[in-house]
């Protein structure tokens, strides 16, 4: 054991005895002041290093131990209804059932990720701002199911063209203050766009130049900074430059990280800054950069402007895709042994991409669909990685990998009504199963309404008495249906030779297997 781990395992010893201490005191007094939370967030490590956090967003679980109030607030289609999700109890994880049953039967997405800090910093939609387009887009409230400590959460996934805001701020650094600010994000999940940010920009939602933004960028665009390989890589958006390290583009210390869950962290103060990373579910961070400020002009002194970007760029940029489960902003530069022991609370939450259920069409579940017509029992449907159209294929213990991860899918809720399934591919993420004049694609999810309606299937009994049949939700007597090896949505009769009856039932009745990977 190295002396850091002996100190970690003392730490974390010590901290358990003053749970139970306090839980002890709990019980015999028969009341929990929230001072004596038994649980410590991340915010409660920052305060007690000094640098106090004055933001904390979370869609899964609450950053202080004492927490009880609402993470956010999710709005259905229905009938443009509202309601705040809270935490299961003071301290803890997000009531997921609590929107899940609001949802149910229709579509809900995220209208407010509420900032636990006390100082009102809540991110909402994006407004337009000097790039194009806007307002931006809400994101689907089920469109990135997790797991956090054994309970069902919901991240808030990033769709291009979807962001959240807040330029009217309380407490956040502005010119060249020290701030400090980490998320865990999902790093498998992101895009060559600009700019997947979690962090400090523009009060006006322009560029106004140089040094106006320090915020948290993942993903692997090269148009201004980058590490080694191929990325994604956590960089440090500046405004005009997602910096590496100290030169304006590559820069050796920063590698690309491959975690399924990753903590990131970006820190400044005058002429100092730091990128820092790791593992959420396991280990520590490690230093990427921490010196002097770019060599470039306009950074030093920094004018940060002090609103907060959730996915977009400071001029509201919003080419990129990403995953926020949490993160916070810090009022003064948070020392590296604090940082190490927010790590330590994030591993500790248990964050996992392990179904939360068992049965298998499920939302989280992988799962491989088999054709049951007779000519062709052996093929699953897959997507075709020459021409992202699908259809299906026979695929057995022999194939390549790469067929049997075409062959595979990740269970998700219904884009446009949660009580049905949308299917993202499991070799690419990101990439859902969409009709599209009735053919079914593998495409990315643009975050509109169509593209979730034409994603979005509603299983049930197979139409044959065999297995299950998947309903397209926006055309209801269409089935997810092989006709000449193609996917379509078909009626059974109708205008389109793959709506032929002849054999409709079996042709659109599925198997659902174990996944080929
Ligand atoms: O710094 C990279 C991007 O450049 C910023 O996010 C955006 O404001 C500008 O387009
Ligand atoms: O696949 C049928 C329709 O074709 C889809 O709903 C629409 O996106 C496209 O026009």
């Amino acid at each position: 054991m190295t002396t850091g781990q002996w100190v970690r395992r003392l730490r974390r010893t010590l901290m358990t005895a003053g749970a139970t201490l306090a839980l002890a005191a709990g019980v015999l007094t028969g009341t929990a002041t929230p001072s004596q939370a038994a649980v410590q967030g991340p915010c409660d490590i920052y305060q007690g290093g000094g640098t106090p956090c004055v933001a904390a967003h979370s869609s899964t679980r609450a950053l202080y131990g004492s927490y009880n109030g609402p993470l956010y607030q999710v709005k259905r289609a229905s009938d443009g209804a509202t309601k705040d999700i809270g935490v299961l109890g003071a301290g803890g994880y997000a009531n997921a059932a609590a929107q899940d049953s609001f949802c149910a039967g229709t579509s809900c997405v995220i209208t407010v990720i509420y900032d636990q800090s006390g100082k009102g910093n809540n991110l909402t939609q994006a407004p337009a701002g000097g790039a194009a387009g806007g307002p931006d887009n809400l994101a689907n409230a089920v469109e990135a199911p997790v797991s956090v400590g054994g309970h069902k959460a919901y991240g808030v996934y990033i769709a291009p063209g979807t962001g959240y805001r807040d330029d009217h701020t309380n407490g956040i650094a502005t010119g060249d203050q020290p701030e400090g600010m980490y998320a865990v994000l999902d790093g498998t999940h992101y895009d060559g766009g600009c700019c997947f940010d979690y962090g400090n920009a523009e009060a006006n939602d322009h560029d106004t130049g140089n040094g106006h933004m320090e915020a948290i960028y993942f993903g692997d665009i090269k148009a201004w900074g980058y590490g080694t390989g191929n990325g994604p890589w956590v960089m440090a958006d500046q405004e005009n430059g997602l910096f590496s390290g100290a030169g304006t583009q590559f820069n050796a210390n920063d590698p690309s990280v491959n975690d399924r869950f990753l903590t990131a962290i970006v820190k400044g103060a005058p002429n100092q800054w730091a990128i820092r990373a790791g593992d959420a579910q396991s280990g520590g961070l490690s230093t990427y950069y921490s010196g002097a400020r770019p060599n470039a002009a306009g950074y030093n002194p920094m004018h940060k402007e002090g609103s907060i970007i959730l996915g977009i760029g400071g001029d509201n940029s919003k080419g990129s895709a990403g995953t926020f489960y949490e993160g916070v902003m810090t009022s003064g530069y948070p020392s590296d042994a604090t940082e190490n022991a927010v790590q330590a609370n994030v591993t500790a939450a248990g964050y996992s991409s392990a179904s939360v259920a068992g049965n298998t069409l499920t939302p989280g579940s992988r799962v491989s669909l088999r054709a049951t017509t007779t000519c062709c029992t052996g093929d699953y449907i897959t997507h075709d990685d020459a021409d992202n159209k699908a259809g299906i294929t026979a695929v057995n213990s022999s194939s390549s990998s790469a067929l049997k991860g075409d062959a595979s899918w990740i269970v998700r809720a219904g884009l446009a009504n949660s009580s049905c399934l949308t299917f993202e591919s499991a070799n690419d993420p990101g990439q859902f199963l969409r009709h599209y004049n009735f053919e079914l694609y593998l495409s990315p999810d643009d975050g509109g309404a169509a593209f979730a309606q034409d994603a979005t299937f509603c299983s049930g009994a197979g139409n044959s008495g065999t297995g299950f049949s998947f309903q397209s939700v926006n055309y209801p007597t269409k089935y997810l249906r092989h006709y000449d090896y193609t996917l379509y949505v078909a009626s059974d009769g109708g205008s389109n030779a793959w709506d032929s009856s002849n054999s409709w039932k079996d042709d659109s009745s599925w198997l659902v297997d174990q996944p080929w990977s």
